[in-house]
């Protein structure tokens, strides 16, 4: 560094002076004196064009909007965040001026497709310009990523803000950028999800999946069947008080995930993993017993009853109430793990029950179990296997990919945050494997599954299981740092993808997450900046 020589006095006026002026490609300081160069985003964006004056946020900066609802509201939200921590009044204003940060839809650029932005930053103007709102919405948190750290605080911060000069243009290589959560082993608020949302949303992450039912609780209220989540939500593992989203709750939570261009996609595990709906009606058992309720973390002892019509009548209730607060695309039916479900009784449900989900308007998704049977058209199979799973088994998975069923990739010895970064990770599990940051970046989801047609691969997705976690900071503390890695997988060009550059981007995050109050693990594999 220059500034090397300089006397320390001089030295600091010339580096609070150069801050408006430095240059693209320039090693961010902690202090965020230095624009973060342009590139030094995750996801990694698709192209970058560093280079020019950089912009800079000062008290008169106004966040310019198009006359549209949706423009205004993306513009509100960039408010809030910029707000507490510079203490400007960045008024969101659609008077047309030139300058400031400004947020534009405009259908002229068709590359830009349904999520995709550019992002342009100059002396005067940021100019974010997108077809659809939610690649405004992408392009503001590749924003957030190239101001300061700091800019995550609640209080008033020093500064400056800039933003390196260039231009990025960004579209995602998948669609379907996922995470689960799994709020049934233990339960998760609203306030938490709605926090796990914010996380998932600074890295391109847009679907949330909620795996609300398993064999330790049945988690939104269902009116037809009232017990699911009043007895069947009423533990969790360990035998804690559980709980279960009303309707209302519900809605809020997709309502807040829409807010941040996240799909829900619910998940109502069948047939097996249904120890708390068996639970709750007695009926609903081949011996007309309920068992009691579980609270240990034992998987493939319990099954719906095939036989039964009551099974049919249950089923066509719960996905007609679920449909019906979903506006999402699909119906998670889960598959996975029905070890006490004889194969023939597998099929036989899963044939009843995915034109149920079909008659509801809602697409079938579920695990990679699914292509055991045979999934409906449209419907989506999520693979949970390992690397080292049997070739029969991936290669049922891939005739079902050849046959038109879209996969969605969560190896589990790759990406399950669940699991174990060493053997002395104190939370998680280990049945998968060991999974160190690395290990969980390092694939490539277009090549994973031999045979596979690259259309069939829809994207990635991350579970979060909960057998061990039961706080927000157990999440952060499994998800991060693993979470962005596997969201640039979903998001960024394989040509972008290496460890060795990546590994100093998701460094360059600690702060943020300093900042932002999320926790994360300082794995040895990363090179952390000095706390
Ligand atoms: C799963 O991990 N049983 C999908």
């Amino acid at each position: 560094m220059r500034q090397h020589r300089t006397p320390r006095l001089l030295g600091t006026l010339l580096l609070v002076v150069a801050a408006g002026i430095s240059v693209a490609g320039a090693a961010p300081s902690a202090a965020g004196r230095t624009a973060t160069p342009l590139g030094q985003v995750i996801p990694a964006p698709a192209s970058v064009d560093a280079g020019g004056s950089p912009y800079r946020i000062t008290s008169s900066t106004r966040i310019r909007v198009d006359d549209s609802r949706e423009g205004r509201r993306i513009g509100s939200y960039l408010a809030d965040v910029l707000r507490p921590s510079t203490g400007y009044r960045l008024p969101v204003t659609d008077d047309g001026g030139r300058d400031g940060i400004r947020l534009q839809l405009s259908r002229k650029d068709s590359a830009l497709g349904a999520e995709g932005y550019r992002l342009q930053s100059g002396k005067g103007a940021v100019t974010i310009t997108a077809r659809e709102p939610a690649g405004l919405f992408h392009g503001v948190q590749t924003l957030r990523q190239l101001l300061p750290a700091a800019v995550e605080k609640d209080s008033v911060q020093p500064g400056p803000w800039a933003v390196a000069g260039g231009t990025i243009t960004d579209t995602p290589r998948y669609g379907y950028r996922g995470a689960m959560l799994d709020v049934s082993r233990h339960f998760f608020g609203v306030d938490q999800v709605k926090r796990y949302i914010d996380q998932l949303a600074l890295y391109k992450v847009n679907t949330l999946h909620l795996h609300l039912s398993d064999d330790q609780g049945w988690r939104i209220a269902i009116d037809s069947w009232p017990r699911l989540a009043s007895y069947g939500g009423s533990t969790q593992v360990g035998g804690g008080a559980g709980g279960f989203y009303t309707k209302a709750q519900y809605k809020e939570i997709v309502r807040y995930a829409s807010s941040r261009f996240l799909e829900v996609v619910p998940e109502i595990d069948m047939p097996g993993h249904t120890n708390a709906a068996l639970a709750s009606y007695a009926e609903l058992n081949c011996d007309g017993v309920a068992p009691p309720l579980y609270t240990g973390t034992e998987v493939g002892f319990s099954s719906l009853c095939v036989g039964k019509p009551v099974t049919y009548d249950f089923v066509d209730d719960v996905i007609r109430e679920l449909a019906a607060i979903t506006p999402g695309r699909y119906i998670h039916i889960g598959g996975d793990e029905a070890h006490s479900t004889p194969h023939e009784d597998f099929v036989e449900f899963m044939t009843k029950v995915q034109p149920v989900v079909a008659k509801y308007g809602k697409k079938v998704m579920g695990w990679h179990q699914l292509t055991g049977a045979s999934p409906a058209k449209g419907a989506l199979a999520q693979y949970w296997g390992l690397d080292d799973t049997n070739a029969a088994e991936k290669e049922q998975v891939a005739a079902a990919a050849r046959n038109g069923t879209g996969l969605v990739l969560s190896p589990a010895d790759r990406v399950y945050l669940d699991m174990k970064y060493n053997a002395d990770t104190p939370l998680g599990l280990d049945w998968a494997g060991l999974v160190e940051v690395k290990r969980s970046y390092d694939w490539d989801p277009g090549n994973y599954l031999a045979g596979v047609p690259g259309s069939a691969v829809r994207g990635v997705e991350a579970p979060l299981w909960t057998e061990t976690l039961s706080t927000s900071a157990n999440l952060d503390y499994m998800a991060f740092p693993r979470l962005p890695g596997v969201a640039e997988l979903g998001w960024s060009p394989a040509a972008t993808h290496d460890w060795d550059t990546y590994k100093v981007r998701l460094a360059a995050q600690a702060p943020r997450w300093d900042a932002m109050g999320t926790g994360y693990y300082r794995s040895s594999q990363v090179p952390w900046p000095a706390e």
